[in-house]
């Protein structure tokens, strides 16, 4: 039996599959339209936020959230932007493309993200304009005080939401603790419309900003008064309405499917992010169990709801983590790498940071990447295979050579 980390690209994936063969049979426009616009209206009741944008990618939306925010004047080029340093590539790839400065930001080994002792430690060798720390895999640091010390030193602070939908600190959803939250819909992460993101927003400037960048620069996704202000500042005459480019955008569009899954998807997203939670309390039990305390332990006491994306493991040395993955691989449970690693550690990031010979000492993300390895955790896990995990993470393993 395999134990993989995704087994199913849709939850209740016969059912969805069926009413997708309905939905595109019986449709006749499948670019950007109702089922998108229906899909973002309940995705911001959902997240209480005011606004938010679908795109075909979380990497997409990531992208066009910089950009956003640079065509705002919000950032302008060569600010300083903080980020996590464990976290996906496509957080700060943006940031570089689009000729910011990154500043990678050590996690803490408690709960694999950015806390404020590692945001002061920073501020004390460099400022930063903008923190886009990511909230990985489910949980996420002392964020109430990151987000008073941004408001207190004027850092804008943006988060990576792509593997936390549904998380929850002190009652507010991750995503919703600075100006703007973006996510992933991407097969395996809490819901999926096979490719699609969002960001969400209560800003009014940034959303009409977001729905301008998604479509070419224009206008045409706009409120009919927005449009009609556009129309009346740049002096457009009517035939060139539609046709009028009014700031730097891209085509980041999703497809009416991405809209019909989302709103089929996100029905039943309690559901999934409870049986994720209730997973991820087995597994973090049995690993505190572990015989020969093999494990770093992950401390979440501030966390009310964590919808856990993957469970990461993180071991104390080298050596037991060989001999865990060996112990993993044998009983054909999938394993990766916690997320994309240390980013300082990829070479796209130490290219960039060749370049300007700067060197930032990550030595948490370090760790994690060298002595970690996530495994599954989803919501279509079964007892046995929950079982099976729980068994080697409460009884580890010895080197059986
Ligand atoms: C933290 C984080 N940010 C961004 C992304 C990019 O999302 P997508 O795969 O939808 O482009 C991912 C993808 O897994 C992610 O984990």
């Amino acid at each position: 039996m395999n134990i993989n980390l995704i087994k199913s690209s849709f939850y209740n994936e016969a059912e969805i599959k069926n009413k997708l063969c309905n939905f595109i049979l019986n449709s006749r426009r499948f670019s950007m339209w109702k089922l998108c616009s229906k899909f973002e209206r309940s995705f911001s009741d959902y997240q209480n936020r005011k606004y938010s944008v679908l795109f075909n990618s979380g990497s997409s939306a990531n992208l066009a959230l910089i950009q956003a925010l640079l065509n705002l004047k919000i950032l302008k080029k060569g600010d300083n932007v903080g980020f996590s340093a464990l976290t996906w590539a496509t957080n700060p790839m943006p940031l570089m493309q689009l000729g910011l400065n990154p500043i990678p930001i050590d996690v803490s080994l408690d709960n694999l993200n950015i806390t404020s002792k590692n945001l002061i430690d920073i501020l004390e060798k460099t400022d930063i304009k903008a923190l886009f720390l990511t909230n990985l895999l489910g949980f996420a640091g002392d964020i109430n005080n990151i987000a008073d010390i941004c408001r207190e030193k004027n850092i804008l602070l943006l988060e990576d939401n792509c593997e936390s939908l549904g998380s929850q600190i002190k009652l507010k959803k991750l995503g919703n603790f600075g100006m703007a939250g973006s996510f992933s819909f991407f097969v395996g992460h809490h819901m999926s419309t096979i490719e699609g993101g969002m960001v969400c927003t209560d800003d009014r400037n940034l959303y009409d900003m977001l729905v301008m960048v998604r479509a070419h620069g224009w206008a045409r996704n706009l409120s009919p008064e927005r449009r009609k202000e556009l129309i009346e500042m740049n002096q457009i005459p009517e035939f060139y309405n539609l046709y009028t480019f009014y700031t730097l955008g891209y085509n980041l569009r999703p497809t009416e499917i991405t809209g019909f899954l989302g709103v089929e998807a996100l029905k039943h997203i309690d559901e999934i992010n409870r049986k994720r939670q209730d997973n991820f309390k087995k597994f973090k039990k049995a690993a505190e169990k572990n015989k020969n305390k093999d494990f770093q332990k992950l401390i979440l006491h501030h966390m009310d709801f964590i919808s856990n994306f993957a469970y990461p493991l993180v071991c104390n040395n080298k050596e037991s983590f060989e001999r865990y993955k060996k112990k993993f691989l044998q009983k054909r449970i999938e394993i990766r790498p916690i997320v994309g690693g240390s980013i300082v550690e990829q070479p796209f990031f130490k290219q960039y940071l060749k370049e300007r010979q700067k060197k930032y000492s990550c030595p948490n993300a370090k760790k994690i990447h060298e002595f970690g390895f996530y495994f599954p955790n989803n919501p279509e896990l079964t007892d046995v295979e929950i079982n099976i995990i729980c068994k080697i993470l409460e009884e580890g393993c010895k080197d059986e050579n």
